[in-house]
Order: C-alpha cells, then structure tokens, then sequence
C-alpha cells in the first residue's frame, strides 16, 4: 500500500471561480485541466490507444528503447517526482531501469485515478516508497519527506503535457520544478515535436469520435460538480492545427444561442460563439531548448523515437 494520500486539490469555490474567470473572457476558454475527472482520464487513456493519436506509442517507443540510458542520467537514490501521473504506465518502464531509486512521487488531480494507481504501483514495487500527492500542478506542490534521504530530485513530465501551456507559462512552469529540484537536480520532459499538419489534424479528430467525446465531457463534468446546466448537444468539438502559432487548438463550438448558470452566475452563449478547452504546442528540438535555458534548465541530453515524432529531454536544473 502506498502511504496515506497527501491531499491539496483545489476546493470547489476555487474550481467555480476559475471557471467563471474563463468564461466570461474573450474568446470564452476553459482550463484544460478540467478534462481529467474519472470518465475524463479513462477516455484519454482510450486516446492513447487510438490508432491517429502517434504520441504516446512514439513516447514509449524512446523509453523502452532508452530507459537504462535515461536511469544513468537520473542516477542511484533518485527521487522520483511525476506530475500529471495518470496511470504511471511509463513510469514503470523507467523505475525498472533506476538504482536504488529513493521513492516516487506521483501528482495528479484526479483522486480516485491517482490512488488506484498508486496502489497498483506499489504492489508491483513493493521495495519502494509511493508518496501520491492530489494537486492542480500547476500550484506550489509540497514534496513528501522520504524515509531513504534522496540524492538527487528528478522531476517526471512524460506525455507532452509541457505542450498544453502557453510558451510562458511553459516557460514558468519548468523555472518553478526547476527550484523544486534544486541546483543540479533533473527534469526528464516529453516533448511532442512539429510535423505534417495533415498527421497533427487527424491525431485530434479521430474517426471514432473519442477526442469529441473527451472535450465535451468538460462540460458534462461542470453540470455534475459545480451545478451547471450547459445543454451538452449545443456543442460541437473542432480542432485545428494553427502552422503561425504551432499548436493545436481544441474548442466546443455553440450551435444555438444559450444561457448557461454556473455556480448560480448567468453566462450567455451565442450561436457560432466557442468555448476554447485546449491548446497543444508542437515543438522544435531548439525552439524547446530555448524554452529550457529561459527556465534556467541546461538541456543535457536528448532522445527521439525513429520517425522524429516525440522527443523526451533531460534538463538539469541550475537554481
Ligand atoms: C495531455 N495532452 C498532452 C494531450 C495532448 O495531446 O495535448 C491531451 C489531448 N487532447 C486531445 N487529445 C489528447
């Protein structure tokens, strides 16, 4: 069993409140966060598998071919931090290659995934500490103390999630795990890189209409949590792949003109209005370096798959 769960997921006042923030901008815009509920994280799990989504076959592709390489950066009583953990099912290809590691860290905000696969992880590595935190990453997230005093701290961010933030707020985000690791510490990131726009569109307007169901599930979630009433058939999910800003951008567009009551607030909707759940940036290996040295990370090391879909980077941290 892992050790008891350390608990600073957002209340719902806070969710309510960034919600509404969102939607009364312009465009309307939804924190992609709000996707990982527990219906949210099976179907991205379903994503993965999906034959059109390559990044997670590509990213799995480098680690099982390049986890013992990755394990020699990380070095012997590593602490393990992974935000965003999920399933923690590439975590595992790399725990089965890293000495003595001191523990792992697994950060999510979806509780009851987080748990069960805590659990199932430490029942499989039943010599290591598992320390699951319940946390918005995106807020100052306090490190459990491990019994075996770690040598260094690695943090894990796999998936091309770094892709999901604004080029400053990605930016900010790795200076701030950066300090979290301290000065020599390690950042092991996964990277999705640019490619052919027809490859990009398909990878998120899949034939089988998971991807439409994952975006609008957001809204089916805040009707459920925060007594929202959207009309979930009013809304229709678009991507596109924008080639000027790099990125993907996902958005449920209104099909009829709609008042919406969240958290007791009246918002309006208009026809042809869009709500925009999602952006998803796709690099260049130097275009992210760049990124890395204005967080203060040295790019140390880094490893692409065979057809240069997915890279995953090794930084270390200099504050
Ligand atoms: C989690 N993240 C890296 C995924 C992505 O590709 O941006 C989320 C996703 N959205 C639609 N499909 C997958």
């Amino acid at each position: 069993m892992p050790r008891r769960l350390s608990d600073q997921a957002p209340d719902v006042a806070a969710t309510a409140a960034e919600v509404l923030t969102g939607l009364r901008e312009s465009p309307k815009r939804l924190p992609c966060k709000l996707f990982y509920d527990e219906r949210g994280s099976q179907l991205f799990e379903e994503i993965t598998r999906l034959p059109e989504y390559y990044p997670t076959r590509a990213e799995l592709s480098i680690l099982e071919t390049r986890a013992s390489e990755m394990a020699a950066h990380l070095g012997p009583r590593c602490l393990l931090v992974e935000f965003g953990s999920g399933s923690s099912l590439k975590t595992r290809i790399l725990l089965d290659e890293l000495v003595e590691p001191a523990g792992y860290v697994p950060i999510d905000i979806s509780k009851e995934h987080l748990l069960e696969s805590a659990a199932e992880l430490a029942a499989a590595y039943p010599t290591l500490e598992v320390l699951p935190v319940c946390a918005d990453y995106m807020t100052e997230v306090e490190i459990p103390a491990t019994k075996i005093a770690p040598a260094r701290r690695t943090v894990f961010f796999p998936g091309g999630t770094i892709g999901n933030f604004h080029r400053q707020e990605a930016v900010d985000f790795l200076a701030r795990k950066a300090d979290l690791v301290g000065a020599g510490g390690g950042l092991l990131i996964g990277v999705d890189l640019d490619k052919d726009p027809e490859v990009l569109n398909q990878a998120y307007n899949d034939s089988q209409g998971v991807t439409a169901e994952f975006n609008q599930n957001v809204l089916v979630r805040l009707n459920r949590e925060l007594g929202a009433d959207f009309r979930i058939d009013c809304f229709r999910h678009r991507a596109f792949y924008d080639r000027v800003a790099h990125r993907i951008e996902m958005h449920l567009d209104c099909l009829e003109d709609h008042v919406v009551h969240v958290a007791d607030e009246e918002i309006a909707i208009r026809k042809g209005e869009s709500i925009w759940t999602e952006s998803s940036y796709k690099y260049s290996i130097p275009d992210f370096q760049d990124v890395a040295v204005q967080a203060g990370c040295v790019p140390s090391k880094l490893w692409t798959d065979d057809r240069d879909l997915f890279s995953i980077h090794f930084l270390t941290s200099e504050v």
